[in-house]
């Protein structure tokens, strides 16, 4: 198999396959925070994400989202389908925290009624700004038919694995999400799905299991990375 690697992002790489349309997703062990200001390395985080990654996907899979995902082929990599890539990080909403809490002044923790949908343009050196639909459409980013399409496929995301988390004990706060299009032009669900891309609290608690300990210094990523995989019965990595 070849390795060659033609892409290296903050908490990923890909890397070719002897398939064209086949490329290996390598889970890395760094992570960042603000747009790349605050860094660190933690071993196992690759290994934990590719797992969870995995579990979301073969759910979202099952339940009709299309997806890049094809396999997990060892403890840091996963198989996928090479799609072009749609240079917006799409982040759906279903607790107020984060960047919504700052833009609305509504308290984190306050109930958003019913689920929205966000669209930031990805572009590290204009810092992700939030885009309207008619920015998108104005960038040429997307049609209107493919723009709602992506927004109905994020939200049977949020749909499938909201109450999957909640099984497990955890609230699906709110998440982000990258699409591409496969050669037919149709949207497929790229990237990953972690703690690093979402957040999750405890049902009970509202103890933080995702990055936001990374971001605010709250305590051991990886005790809450483990617990998060534990709890969704991913199994335990070490
Ligand atoms: P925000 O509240 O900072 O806008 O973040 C919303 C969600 O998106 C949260 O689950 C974290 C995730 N996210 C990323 O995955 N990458 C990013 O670059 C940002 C800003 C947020």
């Amino acid at each position: 198999m070849r390795n060659e690697q033609i892409y290296e992002g903050k908490a990923k790489k890909l890397l070719l396959t002897d398939d064209k349309n086949v490329l290996l997703q390598r889970f890395k062990d760094s992570a960042t925070a603000f747009n790349g200001v605050k860094k660190a390395e933690f071993a196992g985080k690759g290994e934990t994400n590719n797992a969870i990654s995995t579990f979301c996907f073969q759910k979202l899979e099952a339940a009709g989202v299309p997806t890049h995902f094809i396999e997990r082929v060892n403890d840091r990599d996963m198989l996928i389908k090479r799609l072009d890539m749609i240079p917006l990080e799409i982040v759906v909403r279903n607790i107020v925290a984060g960047s919504l809490a700052k833009r609305t002044g509504l308290d984190e923790g306050t109930v958003v009624k019913e689920p929205i949908v966000e669209t930031y343009l990805k572009r590290d050196d204009l810092n992700d700004p939030h885009l309207a639909d008619v920015h998108v459409f104005m960038l040429d980013i997307l049609r209107p038919d493919q723009l709602e399409r992506l927004k109905q496929l994020a939200l049977k995301v949020n749909a499938t694995l909201d109450p999957i988390f909640e099984r497990a004990g955890m609230k699906l706060v709110d998440f982000k999400l990258e699409f591409g299009l496969d050669a037919d032009g149709q949207v497929v669900l790229g990237d990953e799905f972690s703690p690093d891309t979402s957040r999750l609290w405890d049902l009970e608690t509202r103890r933080k299991l995702d990055k936001d300990v990374f971001r605010a210094d709250l305590g051991d990523l990886m005790e809450v990375y483990h617990e998060v995989a534990a709890r969704l019965g991913v199994l335990p990595q070490t």
